[in-house]
């Protein structure tokens, strides 16, 4: 309501309410780098073009004068209160977009009230970024390690830091195709950015001590000048932390570290059924596609999934998320918790991925381009402008609540 009246009472916003000008805005303030790594998608394009082409094969049906005064928008997902059935999705190495990218997008979460899953690739530890969010709920984010002690560690941390679940993300047991990052030569861990949550644990920098105390053996992947800068950074931010004590080898010995560890390309059903007596934490799955592996994943003890093709970062030429999201449901019943992302660009876009069948939605690189625009301000208003319009439109199709958003207000393009 409030973001409306400003626009009609002239007063213009510092983040533009309309996806294509926002990222338009977005990538005049970003680096090349930056812009490759968060814009971008995996091989030609084609997963993310999907994600946004299924949004276009929908058509919301408006139905009039159902005397829709206000509209209720809240919603409890595994516990966690809602306001707006919006959350934002975990970003990792955001601080190529803005120093302090995790604090900032956590402020920004924290003054819209919107819950903030924290990235295993953040940058900054967990806890600080925790401390950002104040009383606003958030949820932390899990990429396998191939060490299970500091799979359980991380785990800890999360625990003891106050999140309300444990997201662990399947879709990204390597890392993606990604010409544009490639090209550039810039992706961002092997120059040590989004290590944060490593470099603050207990358990990584005993191994990195292990590992820098052994010879090296076999080819180790290149460790640049910007990552050894990148840790000095972190260094300063937190002092008294890792690399106080450090000697000169072992920042380099992180980043090879982590590079070996951060994710294991042997995840399978049987490192996810070990997890319900490792964590007393809500479970969700991300990066769902199959309706069977929907399935398996609820027989496997877990609370939650969500539908998503990481935006189209990681395989090219895969099903649109929007597809994946309506044979889950259907092939997991009304009861399940499923959760969506991917392509997900304005109020509108909520409003359709609820009606097909999600219990809330992740905002992935939206708030990304507010972050560049105007800090945790840009964040904050990024969410408010996609909640205002997916209230404008539930408001103006009849729709008084999220239950009310079913198939049934929707018909397929003809
Ligand atoms: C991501 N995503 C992601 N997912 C995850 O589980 N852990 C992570 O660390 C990251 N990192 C990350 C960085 C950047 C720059 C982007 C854009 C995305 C995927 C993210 O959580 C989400 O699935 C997608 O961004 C959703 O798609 P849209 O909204 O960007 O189209």
């Amino acid at each position: 309501g409030i973001v409306y009246r400003q626009g009609a009472l002239g007063r213009r916003p510092a983040v533009p309410t309309d996806a294509a000008e926002l990222e338009r805005r977005a990538r005049r303030r970003m680096s090349a780098a930056a812009w490759a790594y968060v814009a971008g998608g995996a091989g030609e394009g084609a997963t993310v073009r999907h994600n946004r082409a299924a949004f276009d094969r929908w058509r919301l049906v408006p139905r009039m004068l159902h005397g829709v005064t206000t509209r209720d928008l809240r919603t409890e997902v595994l516990g966690t209160r809602l306001d707006a059935p919006v959350l934002l999705a975990p970003v990792g190495a955001g601080a190529l977009v803005r120093r302090d990218s995790d604090v900032l997008i956590a402020r920004g979460a924290a003054a819209a009230g919107t819950p903030y899953i924290l990235s295993n690739q953040g940058c900054s530890p967990m806890e600080r970024t925790a401390r950002a969010m104040g009383r606003t709920p958030f949820w932390y984010q899990l990429y396998w390690s191939t060490d299970e002690r500091l799979v359980d560690s991380l785990i800890g941390r999360a625990e003891a830091c106050g999140a309300q679940a444990l997201v662990v993300t399947l879709d990204t047991t390597m890392l993606g195709w990604r010409p544009q990052d490639l090209n550039l030569g810039s992706l961002p861990f092997a120059r040590g950015q989004g290590i944060a949550q490593y470099t603050s644990d207990p358990r990584f920098m005993e191994i990195v001590r292990e590992r820098s105390q052994q010879p090296a053996t076999g080819p180790r992947p290149p460790v640049t000048l910007g990552a050894l800068r990148t840790l000095v950074s972190i260094a300063r931010e937190h002092p008294g932390g890792f690399l106080a004590n450090l000697r000169s080898r072992e920042p380099r010995a992180a980043v090879e570290t982590f590079l070996d560890i951060y994710s294991n390309p042997g995840l399978s059903w049987a490192h996810i059924e070990t997890l319900r007596g490792r964590t007393r934490l809500p479970i969700l799955l991300k990066g769902i596609l199959h309706p069977a592996d929907a399935r398996r994943a609820l027989s496997a003890g877990v609370d939650g999934i969500i539908v998503s093709n990481h935006g189209g970062r990681q395989v090219d030429r895969t099903i649109a998320a929007l597809d994946a999201l309506v044979q889950v449901r259907d092939a997991v019943g009304t009861a399940a918790t499923v959760l969506f992302d991917s392509g997900i660009r304005t109020g509108a876009d909520v409003a359709l991925a609820m009606a097909l069948g999600a219990d809330a939605c992740l905002l992935g690189r939206p708030h990304l381009y507010g972050l560049a625009l105007a800090g945790a301000d840009g964040v904050r208003q990024v969410i408010e402008n996609v909640v205002a319009e997916l209230d404008l439109t539930m408001g103006l199709a009849g729709v008084a609540n999220l239950a009310e958003l079913t198939p049934a207000v929707l018909q397929p393009a003809p």
